[in-house]
């Protein structure tokens, strides 16, 4: 069923259909109560991602655009409550604070915190998230690879999201350090100047049509574990395992990347599947709204979830309390559910 309304959130337009389609799949899973079962079940919120302990399976997805959410400081309050929760973020490379700053503020090393990269054009701009992350206490490097090219104009995100970022003094993703092949002017630049058309400097260094080479130079320039963002498909997931990736995140970028690509639910049963044997861990991100949603990830196999726009509107709302909108709430949900019930999928997978 082809659908054109547009749903507007705090900062940005997404295609109804896209969005949607994320978070209308938690629906087609169904619970099925397994009764008089829960002798001696124990909380089972805590687990370990990539060998780091957490306090609850429901991580932050990298975003952009925290900043303008909670100027001037939303990345470092997202950091912070996610200390609070004990649970794990992971920083956007388009942040709009610097991966130093960041760091100066949060401490990476106190939490659990990876940093995200793309596979910039300028491979220098990959090394400085990377080799800064390694020297500041990040435990991996996710990076992203759904986005060849900036789908922008197919993907209903349109030049409406700048109405919603504030154009004031900030510095447009400062960890980008190479522009057009030399090395950032010391000066702020614009967010036109950075993301405007496919002319805007960032958008050319971003978006940029890297390959499973580039993917393996970036292997053998760290030790820090890689978690690769954005599968869809089980051969994907098994050359990624091939590669040697220590986790794969099921995404479909919260549906703001290729219109028509499957929901992310629904790729993580393929994925798990795929990778069944291998000791690489499975996450996924998009459309995880509540403590159900996030049970029915978990009971399919993915051993957490991310989430992106639900931190932010938190953050929007929220901005002072140090705390994740609502993860307290969810958090219950999903102890709750674990701790007094044991549950089967309506897939027959039994989540216990
Ligand atoms: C405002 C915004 C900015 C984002 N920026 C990035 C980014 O810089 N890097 C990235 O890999 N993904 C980015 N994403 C995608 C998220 O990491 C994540 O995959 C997605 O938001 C998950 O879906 P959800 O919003 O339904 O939870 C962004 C998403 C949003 C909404």
């Amino acid at each position: 069923m082809k659908q054109t309304t547009q749903l507007h959130d705090p900062y940005t337009v997404i295609s109804f259909s896209r969005q949607l389609s994320n978070v209308c799949f938690y629906f087609r899973y169904r619970f099925q109560p397994r009764i008089l079962s829960a002798r001696d079940v124990k909380d089972r919120t805590t687990t370990t991602l990539l060998g780091a302990s957490v306090r609850i399976p429901i991580c932050i997805s990298p975003t952009a655009a925290q900043y303008s959410v909670a100027p001037p400081k939303g990345d470092i309050l997202t950091g912070l409550a996610t200390l609070k929760e004990g649970s794990l973020m992971v920083l956007s490379s388009h942040a709009d604070v610097t991966i130093e700053n960041f760091a100066s503020e949060v401490c990476p090393s106190d939490g659990v915190f990876w940093a995200q990269t793309y596979l910039f054009r300028d491979r220098r701009n990959t090394l400085h998230v990377v080799k800064n992350a390694e020297r500041l206490g990040f435990r991996a490097i996710m990076v992203t690879v759904d986005s060849p090219t900036d789908f922008t104009a197919t993907s209903g995100r349109s030049d409406v999201t700048a109405e919603h970022l504030d154009p004031t003094d900030r510095d447009s993703a400062p960890n980008i350090k190479f522009l057009h092949g030399k090395k950032r002017e010391n000066r702020n630049y614009t967010e036109d100047e950075m993301w405007s058309g496919n002319s805007g400097a960032g958008e050319i260094e971003t978006f940029c049509h890297p390959t499973w080479e580039d993917f393996y130079w970036l292997k053998s320039q760290t030790k820090l574990p890689i978690v690769i963002k954005g599968i869809l498909s089980a051969h994907a997931a098994r050359e990624a395992v091939k590669a040697g990736v220590g986790g794969i995140l099921v995404s479909a970028h919260g549906g703001r990347q290729l219109e028509g690509s499957p929901a992310s639910l629904d790729a993580l049963v393929e994925v798990v599947d795929a990778v069944r044997g291998s000791n690489v861990e499975i996450y996924m991100d998009g459309g995880v709204r509540s403590g159900t949603d996030v049970l029915k990830a978990l009971a399919l196999g993915a051993r957490a979830v991310f989430i992106g726009r639900p931190a932010i509107w938190g953050l929007a709302v929220n901005v002072r309390r140090y705390t994740i909108l609502g993860i307290d709430i969810v958090t219950s949900v999903v102890s709750s559910i674990c701790v007094h019930h044991r549950y089967t999928l309506n897939k027959g997978t039994v989540f216990s």
